[in-house]
Parts: structure tokens; C-alpha cells; sequence
């Protein structure tokens, strides 16, 4: 995928192939979409696909600044579905509610829920400069590949595409001036992480686990991988903690009991909050309200808003990024 740039025009479009494979993604009718082996023909100045290079520390690497984005951050796991975008998406609210200016960039492109999450399927318009205006929901400055590709192509990208599309969506879209920007990140270890370590200097990372210990297995994986790009570990959100019932608010440990807060202190990273498990946390999200901006004064909601101030506290702690833990 690439995204129109100023002076992009016709000559360009001559040296678009022909003809594209069928499974090359289609989607935004203001954004050419071309193949691996373009964007290295193209742009011969750019990194090579991060599969073929062994990971390096970020600061070696990135060379988009962003700096009207004060903190950018990274929603990590190790293995899938343990609620990193349902995170994502709460953490971002609940930072807006608290005054900051938040945006939430989506980059998982093999499965991007962000829209349906935050209830936007528009595509965004493009800028006199030719650069992607987000959208505006809840509070919050949305990009997602899923705005630009329908959902069932999202699933194909190959490793440079892939690379490039997540470098666009920080440097081809109008963020504007924010204080945070959350990057939900597709389950594991792999390309997308590395393409946005190499793309810019992340403030940090956030870690999002599910208490039991096959899953606490998957967070030292990922904290390795952060520590072997050299990106600061912000902290550890341990996600269905428990189960609160609705009817007497006692607390049912329903995984394994406080895995993320030992694993936190295990590696000497901060320990941000628990979130539980709860039914309504799930339908908010499939209807595309997230439960902080749903119920903000429910106890679901709190626990996010405890997790948004731990963050912000360790944020403050740490002066400026030089201070942050890289493990
Ligand atoms: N605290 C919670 N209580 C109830 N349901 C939850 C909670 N957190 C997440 N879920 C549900 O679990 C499912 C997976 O969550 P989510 O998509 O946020 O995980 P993910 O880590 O982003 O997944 P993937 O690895 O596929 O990107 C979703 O249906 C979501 O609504
Ligand atoms: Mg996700």
C-alpha cells in the first residue's frame, strides 16, 4: 500500500504496473496500492523489508520524528486475544477524559478491530497536502488500515507492503499535535513491531496479559523482543482479572490469581491495573462504543481510568524517555 504524496500525478501513475495480481489490496480510491517489489523499485532510499535484517536497537534505526506527538505508545502481547485493542481503545478514552489529546493508530493489518471497535467503517478524506485526515471518534484521532482495505484483504499483505503501510500511517496522516498516541499492535513478536520500532522512537510499551501462566510465558517473549529493540517497557495491564459480579460485586478469580503483577515485579517494570472480566466489556466493543465511553462511571471504567493514571504517573516519573526502563 502507498499513499498519495504532494506531487504525486500522472507521470507516476505510468510506472504502475499494467496490470496488479488479483490479491493485491484494494480499497481508498484517493490511495495507490503497489506491490512489494515497487515500493523497493521506488523508493530505493528506504529500509530494507525488516525480515531480511536482524533486529537493532530503535534509536538505530527510525526516521520519522513525530514531534508534535509527546509520548508514543506501543499496546503489546505476546500471543493473541488476550485484549490488547479492547485496551487500546479504553486506555485511549480514558486518557481523553482526563484532558489529553489522543490518538489511537491501528496497526494490525491481518486483523484490524479498531473500527469496529470504535464504530467508524468511513474512510478517511484526503488533505489539500495529500496527506490522510483521521477520523474523530469519542474523543479520538482514528487511523486504521482497516479504513483503507476492505476486511477480507487485510489478511495478504506481504512483508514489504506491509513495512511500508505501517510507516505511512505515522508519517502520511495528520496527527496534529497530541500527548499521546496509542499503537495497538497485532498479536506476537513479529514484522509489525519490528517496522514501527524501526520507523520511529517509541516512548515506550505496554504489555497486556491475561493472568494464567501460559499467557505469562507469551509476555516474557514479548518483553524480550521489546528489550532487543531497545524500547522502554512502560508497563504490564493484567486483562480478565476477575470476574465482578454484577449482582454482589464479589470478585471471582477465574484465571490464575495476580500472573501479571508477579510477572511485573519479576522484571522490574510497573504493574499498571487489572481489568476485569465482564460481559459488558465485550459487547461495548463489538457495538462500537467501548465500555469508558459507554458507562464512564462504571467499575469496568474505573479500572481503566486507574490503569490511564498509572500510566500517566509513570510518564511523569520518568522525566523524559532517557529515564524509562529498558530492561
Ligand atoms: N476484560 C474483558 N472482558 C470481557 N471480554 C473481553 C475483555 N477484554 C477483551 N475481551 C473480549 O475478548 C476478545 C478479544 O479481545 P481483543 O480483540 O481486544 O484482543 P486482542 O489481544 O486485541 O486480539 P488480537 O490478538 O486478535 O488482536 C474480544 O471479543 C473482546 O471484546
Ligand atoms: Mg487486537
Amino acid at each position: 500500500m502507498r499513499f498519495l504524496k504532494k506531487g504525486d500525478d500522472k507521470k507516476g501513475d505510468d510506472k504502475k504496473p499494467k496490470s496488479q495480481p488479483e490479491s493485491e489490496p484494494k480499497g481508498h480510491p484517493d490511495l495507490k496500492v503497489i506491490s512489494g517489489s515497487q515500493i523497493s523499485g521506488r523508493q530505493p532510499q528506504q529500509q530494507p523489508p525488516p525480515q531480511q535484517q536482524q533486529p537493532q536497537p530503535q534509536s538505530q534505526q527510525q526516521n520519522i520524528t513525530l514531534p508534535n506527538i509527546k509520548y508514543k505508545i506501543a499496546v503489546a502481547s505476546g500471543k493473541g486475544g488476550v485484549g490488547k485493542s479492547t485496551v487500546a481503545t479504553n486506555l485511549a478514552i480514558s486518557l481523553a477524559n482526563a484532558g489529553g489529546a489522543v490518538g489511537l493508530m491501528d496497526a494490525d493489518a491481518y486483523g484490524p478491530s479498531i473500527p469496529t471497535m470504535m464504530g467508524v467503517q468511513e474512510q478517511p478524506k484526503v488533505s489539500p497536502e495529500r496527506k490522510l485526515i483521521p477520523l474523530v471518534r469519542h474523543n479520538i484521532k482514528l487511523m486504521s488500515i482497516g479504513f483503507m482495505v476492505p476486511e477480507e484483504q487485510a489478511m495478504i499483505w506481504r512483508g514489504p507492503m506491509l513495512h511500508s503501510s505501517i510507516r505511512q500511517l505515522l508519517s502520511d496522516v495528520e496527527w496534529g499535535e497530541l500527548d499521546y498516541l496509542i499503537i495497538d499492535l497485532p498479536p506476537g513478536t513479529g514484522d509489525v513491531a519490528l517496522s514501527l520500532t524501526q520507523a520511529i522512537p517509541l516512548t515506550g510499551a505496554l504489555i497486556v496479559t491475561t493472568p494464567q501462566d501460559v499467557a505469562l510465558a507469551d509476555v516474557r517473549r514479548g518483553v524480550a523482543m521489546f528489550e532487543r529493540l531497545g524500547v522502554p517497557i512502560l508497563g504490564i495491564i493484567e486483562n480478565m482479572s476477575y470476574f465482578l459480579c454484577p449482582h454482589c460485586n464479589e470478585k471471582t478469580e477465574i484465571f490464575r490469581k495476580d500472573g501479571g503483577k508477579n510477572t511485573s515485579e519479576r522484571f522490574g517494570v510497573a504493574f499498571l491495573g487489572q481489568i476485569p472480566l465482564d460481559a459488558e466489556v465485550c459487547t461495548a466493543g463489538d457495538l462500537g462504543v467501548p465500555i469508558v465511553a459507554g458507562h464512564p462511571e462504571s467499575p469496568q471504567s474505573e479500572a481503566f481510568g486507574t490503569v490511564a493514571q498509572e500510566l500517566e504517573t509513570v510518564l511523569e516519573e520518568s522525566g523524559d524517555d532517557d529515564e524509562l526502563t529498558i530492561l
